[in-house]
């Protein structure tokens, strides 16, 4: 793929922070005409937190990675500054992933919150307009990864992260979270009385996404809505016809705003509630794998049932790193993919390296768009045919 039309003033205002003037195209200018369709024939790339295992997590850069690297999905997680701009960043709290204890000014921020029943110190994004937080620069988040990028960028918004999709050279879909609805919903007010899944929405729509899964609106900017908070999916059920994923954590976690615990939540009755919202479930890998010192253990049925539900399964997280890869891999992130896409069969997976899993997808069942060959072109009428299928059903 080429990259010499690729946003370069969009990239560089990222890079130096500027927040005031973002560079994004009308919805109504964006055209699909000349650009690659996502690929709907094998299980979704998840770009977690962008190519976050090469470059600070939720930056533009690693967005743009990502995309470079094949990513079908750009994901990320919604948070809100202390003015009510709606960020792209992981945690709650600055401190982990960037420079904010360097920066004196802002010395006095430190508190402590109630966040999902714990009790939490450190620099709370809430605590912060968005112009202070664009003075902040993000690191990586673990030690072994490249050093390199750390304090060379921003904290970018939720529209600045949609603008990224929408001037990638083919179609790439986003998949933003909201996250810590509870928390976010209790420390920020919004002038208009609107809540945090409102802003939220309000800001999908204004980029010009909607449409149900595999609709024509769907095709041309594809999107999932993920949440760990079945509240959150339940009120913007309301809002939006626009696909959403209901994230599953581990089993000793309870959900953050109903209080359920994992077994209720993956109970067939629940499924069976809860996909009237949603078109899947997110669920932390080795929960659907049991892990015993290091080791994968007998898969549960979660992913039988959720299918039996007509349900999706995009598991997370994958990392190529051998710290976290089980022993039966072997130390190497192929066999991993290998088993969860073929033996598992899930429909999507969530990847801090989305250019490994491109590789291994493009070798083990290509999409062989662009080789002109007859396979090429058979895949490409496949699609168009898709696309004329789905907007057929959904008008
Ligand atoms: C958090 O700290 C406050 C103040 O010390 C205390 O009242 C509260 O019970 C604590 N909450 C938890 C969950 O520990
Ligand atoms: C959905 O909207 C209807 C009509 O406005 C309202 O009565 C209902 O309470 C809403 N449901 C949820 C879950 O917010
Ligand atoms: C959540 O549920 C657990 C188990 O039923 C209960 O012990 C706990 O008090 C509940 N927590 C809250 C905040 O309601």
């Amino acid at each position: 793929m080429t990259s010499t039309c690729f946003a370069p003033f969009l990239f560089l205002s990222l890079i130096a922070g500027c927040a005031a003037r973002p560079i994004y195209p009308l919805p109504s200018k964006t055209s699909n005409e000349n650009r690659q369709p996502i690929q709907t024939s094998r299980p979704y790339n998840i770009a977690h937190r962008g190519s976050n295992g090469e470059i600070p997590e939720e930056t533009a850069a690693a967005y743009m990675r990502a995309i470079k690297e094949g990513a079908d999905f750009i994901e990320t997680d919604i948070l809100s500054s202390k003015d009510g701009v709606l960020i792209c960043f992981h945690d709650v709290t600055l401190d982990e992933t960037t420079d904010v204890t360097k920066h004196k000014e802002f010395a006095n921020r430190k508190r402590t919150y109630e966040v999902q029943g714990v009790n939490t110190t450190g620099f709370f994004t809430v605590d912060f307009t968005l112009e202070e937080l664009k003075k902040l620069r993000v690191k990586q988040r673990y030690v072994f990864r490249d050093q390199q990028y750390n304090g060379k960028f921003p904290i970018i918004t939720f529209e600045e992260f949609i603008s990224i999709a929408l001037d990638a050279p083919r179609v790439v879909g986003i998949y933003p979270e909201i996250k810590n609805p509870v928390f976010i919903n209790q420390r920020v007010k919004w002038p208009d009385g609107k809540r945090f899944e409102d802003k939220f929405v309000e800001t999908l729509k204004k980029y010009g996404y909607r449409g149900s899964y595999m609709s024509k609106d769907w095709f041309k900017q594809p999107l999932f809505i993920q949440s760990f908070a079945p509240t959150s999916l339940v009120y913007i059920s309301n809002l939006t016809d626009s696909p959403k994923i209901f994230l599953i954590d581990d089993v000793t976690i309870p959900t953050q705003d109903t209080n359920q615990s994992y077994w209720e939540i993956t109970s067939d009755d629940y499924l069976d509630f809860i996909k009237e919202y949603v078109v899947g479930i997110g669920p932390w890998k080795d929960t659907v794998v049991p892990i015993k010192d290091n080791y994968l253990q007998t898969p549960t049925d979660l992913v039988a049932r959720a299918h039996a539900h007509n349900l999706q399964v995009h598991p997370y997280t994958y990392r190529d790193e051998n710290v976290f890869l089980h022993f039966d891999f072997h130390q190497d992130p192929y066999q991993e993919y290998d088993y969860w896409l073929n033996k598992i069969g899930v429909d999507g997976l969530f990847t801090d390296f989305t250019g490994s899993l491109h590789k291994f997808q493009e070798w083990t069942s290509p999409l062989s768009q662009n080789d002109g060959s007859d396979k090429g072109r058979a895949s490409k009428l496949l699609d168009k045919i898709e696309l004329l299928i789905a907007s057929y059903k959904n008008g």
